[in-house]
């Protein structure tokens, strides 16, 4: 009988531990450590199959002659000659290629998370279809999609939905990790796609498929794999809301690159972010709209996020636009505030961390004097966008301003800058980069700290006026 070992693994990231402890000792986090039981097989015997061993090893190429040291330059040799990353222009610009940091490099494998329905499949396919087309490097090469979740026939309609019809893309439905490997090996494919890692298994792992140790040996039986052949390899994953412990937190740790796809059930936008990248930057952001016939990359995204424009004299008092980053590129965002007399209980918050919010109206009301305390103040950013950054407090503090003073802010002003408590603005990062935005869709004015206009006047802003403001009573003043 095998004897049975415990594990506790927090649920936020993924870390495990032998010992049950109070909080997570990886990350602190209280509540988020569950016990597993992992029952270890009778030394190989019964199973004819041990975990810890190289469970893909049987039909993986040896490397030929003893592995040693190598000479860097030898290495890099190498490297060259095989093509390194593999560039995934075409369909998508340069849009999955920028969030990879410039292509797939060989070898490494890639986790695209997301929630179910989110749109992995038809971007794995879509990537599967460029490759295979050669649409990167003259050439058709095989690549081959697998699926736990779908017949082959359900993935070639996809596929017909999509348009694609290359003799390279195969197809293949399985669940059994050793059966896709040895399958798949037969073609030598360019590039191995699975979806998802929730539906594979290994045999001879405890546990049903998606659990915690199938998830993780399967992943890690996938990585050699992609080692040893230098074949890149895709893996779909769900995250389901509960941050369910098989989910991607755990297969963070093991693999190469994790892209996340985000997306608004109302909204056809999707948005696929990397997280981890052993070959890149991470906080890149790949913007994609779901069309009928797939995944669209967005090339000019700027302007995604804001509210429908109007003619500045029927423009709505409590709006304001901001100027946020992510990743590298500028996004400008309307942000709405209503403030209603008399209601003072009343505080709703979308987009905005509350604790920010807070501190922006305490700063309002201290600060610049606004009697805001009788009011009921509700916030909320356009298109559910969260803002992660302190760039939006000035536009923040402008709508909740323009609100409670019934005084519309024209459609042409944009606001970039953080506030303190002092109610003071300050500088937020790559100024200039944002600024360069608001210049390019044609605002006319552009409130900012002061201490950043005159560097940022000395750029040239063409049609934009640049209004350097010290703290929020200058602002209101400049605004009136
Ligand atoms: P899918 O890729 O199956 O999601 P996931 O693999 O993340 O679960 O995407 C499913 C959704 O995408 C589904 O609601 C239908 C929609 N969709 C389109 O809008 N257009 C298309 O061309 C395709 C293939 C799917
Ligand atoms: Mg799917």
């Amino acid at each position: 009988k095998g004897k049975s070992k415990e594990q506790w693994v927090c649920s936020d990231c993924g870390h495990s531990d032998g010992q049950w402890w109070g909080s997570c000792r990886a990350c602190n986090s209280v509540g988020t450590v569950k016990k597993f039981t992992e029952v270890e097989s009778d030394g190989g015997k019964g199973s004819g199959f041990e975990v810890s061993n190289n469970v893909v090893k049987s039909w993986l190429p040896t490397l030929s002659g003893e592995v040693v040291p190598m000479r860097l330059t030898d290495v890099n040799r190498g490297i060259n000659q095989l093509n390194w990353r593999i560039p995934l222009s075409g369909l998508f610009g340069s849009e999955v290629a920028r969030v990879l940091g410039g292509g797939l490099v060989p070898g490494c494998l890639v986790l695209v998370g997301g929630d179910p329905g989110v749109g992995k499949s038809t971007l794995l396919l879509q990537i599967a279809a460029i490759i295979a087309e050669g649409r990167d490097f003259g050439a058709p090469t095989p690549v081959v999609y697998v699926s736990g979740e779908e017949s082959v026939e359900q993935i070639g309609n996809r596929a017909d939905r999509l348009r694609i019809g290359t003799e390279e893309l195969f197809l293949y439905s399985s669940t059994d990790i050793e059966d896709i490997l040895g399958k798949i090996f037969l073609l030598s494919p360019r590039v191995l796609i699975v979806d998802s890692i929730q539906t594979v298994y290994l045999k001879g792992v405890t546990g049903s498929p998606g659990g915690i140790f199938q998830v993780k040996e399967c992943t890690s039986a996938l990585l050699r794999f992609a080692k040893k052949t230098n074949i890149p390899v895709l893996l779909a994953g769900h995250v389901t809301k509960s941050g369910d412990i098989a989910g991607p937190r755990v297969l963070e740790h093991i693999v190469d690159v994790v892209l996340y796809m985000e997306g608004e059930k109302h909204s056809s936008h999707r948005l696929l972010r990397s997280v981890k990248n052993r070959f890149g930057s991470t906080d890149e952001l790949g913007v994609f709209e779901m069309s009928q016939s797939g995944l669209q990359a967005v090339s000019n995204p700027s302007e995604m996020f804001l509210g429908e424009q109007q003619p500045d004299s029927d423009v709505l008092a409590g709006l304001a636009v901001a100027a946020i980053m992510d990743g590298s590129r500028t996004f400008l965002i309307e942000i709405q505030a209503l403030c209603i007399p008399g209601s003072s209980i009343l505080r709703q918050v979308n987009g905005v961390p509350a604790s920010r919010a807070d501190m922006i109206i305490s700063v309002l009301k201290k600060q610049a004097g606004l009697k805001l305390q009788d009011n009921g103040i509700f916030l909320n950013v356009v298109s559910g966008v969260t803002l992660t950054e302190t760039a939006g407090d000035l536009a923040i503090a402008a709508a909740i301003c323009s609100s409670f003073l019934e005084f519309p802010i024209p459609n042409s002003v944009a606001f970039i800058g953080e506030i303190g408590l002092g109610g003071e603005l300050r500088p937020v990062s790559r100024m200039e980069k944002r600024l360069n935005t608001v210049v390019k869709l044609g605002y006319k004015k552009c409130i900012v700290p002061k201490s950043t206009e005159k560097s940022l006047a000395a750029i040239g802003t063409e049609g934009t006026v640049i209004l350097g403001c010290r703290n929020l009573k200058e602002m209101i003043n400049t605004l009136n």
